[in-house]
């Protein structure tokens, strides 16, 4: 008789609180739709999260659709994937409201997304921020995954998931699968390009040295080119990170579109300033981005197929979420309805 040997699960998510940057490629996208054949995948949109910050309403559903439409153009082939949209999962509220009480004060003031956040929102530290990662924990663990694939700046919330889900285990027996994160070794932090100490992140204006994923040829081939490097005197193209940031960067974005290592890239430039280097990055970013671009502008325009993936996603979403939480309601002592 064939042995049925199930495929290990794997779930991961973004919000659509901005565009997608290259960061959010590199550091996630690109890594889901890789291993889609091994895993079995959920990803989904996180809007449920992406209101912790306030958001213009038309512009969340519209950035939340294009983002369906990027997966999908980023290889994440609907009939392989479970693509879903959060809020269309009521089991995340309940479950996370659920792990709110699993999750203690001290632990969520330690984040450092919560500190970085509410030093940047001063005007709206509400308490969504602050229980985030109480939510992140509930996307997660309602799915049983083996495997959360994220980018560096997430691991800290998915080791808290670790915590909680070990917290409840403990007292209620195994319900919850105690997940590990995957994080890329190439392209796990893309910095900005014009200030490579800092993340590059989607939530910032254009100045601030992001690429978007549905950026013009034009438009990343100008960022690259204002891209800041070193103000050493070297202008050689070499992979030093605490020394020279900037072009450590550039490396890391270069690497992850070429598949080339580092030594291979520092060959290939042996003599080539800095001012060489960085439209030769843009130009592999172009051509790399351009059929991602092109799939997801066609994909745009076809909201019949988007809603119909969606629709099928929360099917099968809602399925597996239904049944953990039907599991915790019991252990937590709640009367069956
Ligand atoms: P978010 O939306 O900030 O980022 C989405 C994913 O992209 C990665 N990422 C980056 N990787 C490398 N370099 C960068 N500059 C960069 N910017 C973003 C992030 O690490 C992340 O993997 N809370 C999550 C969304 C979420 C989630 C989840 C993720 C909600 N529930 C459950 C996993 C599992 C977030 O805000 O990611």
């Amino acid at each position: 008789m064939e042995e049925i040997v199930s495929k290990k699960r794997m779930l991961s998510g973004i919000k659509p609180s901005g565009d997608l940057t290259l960061g959010s490629y590199l550091g996630a996208v690109k890594n889901w739709a890789e291993r889609a054949d091994q895993y079995e995948c959920f990803y989904f949109m996180a809007d449920l999260h992406a209101i912790t910050v306030r958001q213009n309403p038309a512009d969340l559903r519209r950035r939340t659709l294009e983002q369906l439409a990027q997966y999908i153009a980023c290889g994440l082939d609907p009939e392989k994937n479970t693509l879903f949209i959060q809020s269309h999962i009521h089991q995340h509220a309940e479950l996370g409201w659920i792990l709110d009480c699993y999750s203690m004060f001290g632990e969520l003031s330690r984040m450092t997304q919560f500190k970085d956040k509410s030093a940047k929102n001063e005007e709206n530290i509400n308490a969504g921020l602050f229980t985030y990662p109480s939510l992140m924990a509930a996307d997660i663990l309602l799915y049983q995954p083996d495997l959360v694939p994220v980018g560096e700046d997430q691991k800290q919330h998915v080791e808290l998931t670790h915590v909680i889900a070990r917290r409840f285990n403990g007292i209620y027996g195994e319900v919850f699968k105690i997940p590990e994160p995957f994080v890329p070794k190439v392209g796990a932090r893309i910095m900005s390009l014009t200030n490579p100490t800092a993340k590059m992140s989607k939530s910032e204006n254009e100045d601030t040295g992001r690429v978007l994923l549905m950026d013009p040829p034009e438009v990343i081939m100008k960022q690259f080119k204002r891209a800041i490097t070193d103000s050493d005197t070297e202008n050689c193209v070499r992979y030093d990170k605490v020394n020279k940031p900037g072009v450590a960067n550039l490396m890391t974005i270069y690497s992850a579109v070429t598949g080339k290592t580092y030594e291979e890239i520092e060959n290939e430039f042996i003599g080539c300033g800095y001012g060489k280097f960085k439209p030769m990055v843009g130009e592999a970013v172009v051509e790399h981005l351009r059929p991602i671009r092109e799939e997801a502008q066609r994909l745009m325009k076809d909201k019949a197929y988007l809603e119909s993936v969606y629709r099928d996603g929360a099917e099968k979403a809602s399925y597996v979420a239904e049944k953990t939480l039907r599991k915790v309601y019991k252990k937590v002592g709640f009367v069956a309805k």
